[in-house]
């Protein structure tokens, strides 16, 4: 049977390249995982004060959501060197309350994507500070800055070959994380 395995996309944009490449990645996954893009749109930003007798419908969905999933994958943008703020808000919300992680010893892996030629480096490092703490086994190799992605898509809105090979490489070694850890 598959895994369930959550997606995490740090763009909101329509027509992010992000959310594109973890469309890519729904398609070319190997049949040992089920990947769902997890919505993290909606959350408000996280606040100990709402959080305590009622939380918000969207925290209680989310981190049900990622309860019942075996694993994680951050698909993020860069913002000024580091994590947009709706990626951390999610890693935030997930992770409490005290104690009630839904983080804790799931499979993780991270791709930056960017259009510049750093592929995110900051940003993918910044996550990997977090998830260490959120005791998440994350994937080291192969390492995945996606630089230079606004040339990865033709204009029918495909993956190039190269690019596709690169995406299948990363699938296909988290999916051996993930059979490795299960
Ligand atoms: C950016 N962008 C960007 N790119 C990068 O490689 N390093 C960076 O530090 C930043 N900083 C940054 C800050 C803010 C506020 C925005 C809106 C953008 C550019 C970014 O990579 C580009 O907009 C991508 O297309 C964003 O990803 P999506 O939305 O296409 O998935």
């Amino acid at each position: 049977m598959s895994k369930k395995i959550a997606v995490l996309v740090g763009s909101l944009r329509k027509d992010s390249y992000n959310l594109k490449v973890a469309k890519v990645f729904q398609k070319i996954a190997p049949p040992s995982l089920s990947l769902q893009i997890i919505q993290i749109g909606d959350l408000p930003l996280y606040n100990e004060d709402i959080d305590i007798d009622t939380p918000p419908a969207s925290y209680t969905r989310f981190r049900q959501e990622i309860a019942e999933c075996q694993g994680a994958i951050f698909v993020t943008p860069e913002y000024n060197r580091g994590l947009p703020a709706v990626i951390k808000n999610a890693i935030d919300v997930g992770s409490r309350p005290y104690g009630k992680s839904v983080w804790s010893k799931k499979a993780a892996a991270i791709i930056s994507v960017s259009p510049g030629a750093i592929g995110g480096f900051g940003a993918n490092h910044q996550l990997r500070q977090s998830l260490v703490f959120l005791d998440m086994p994350t994937l080291q190799q192969p390492e995945a800055y996606f630089g230079g992605v606004s040339t990865a898509f033709d204009e029918q809105g495909n993956i190039t070959e190269k690019s596709k090979e690169f995406l299948s490489l990363f699938i296909n070694s988290y999916a051996a994380w993930v059979e490795k850890l299960s």
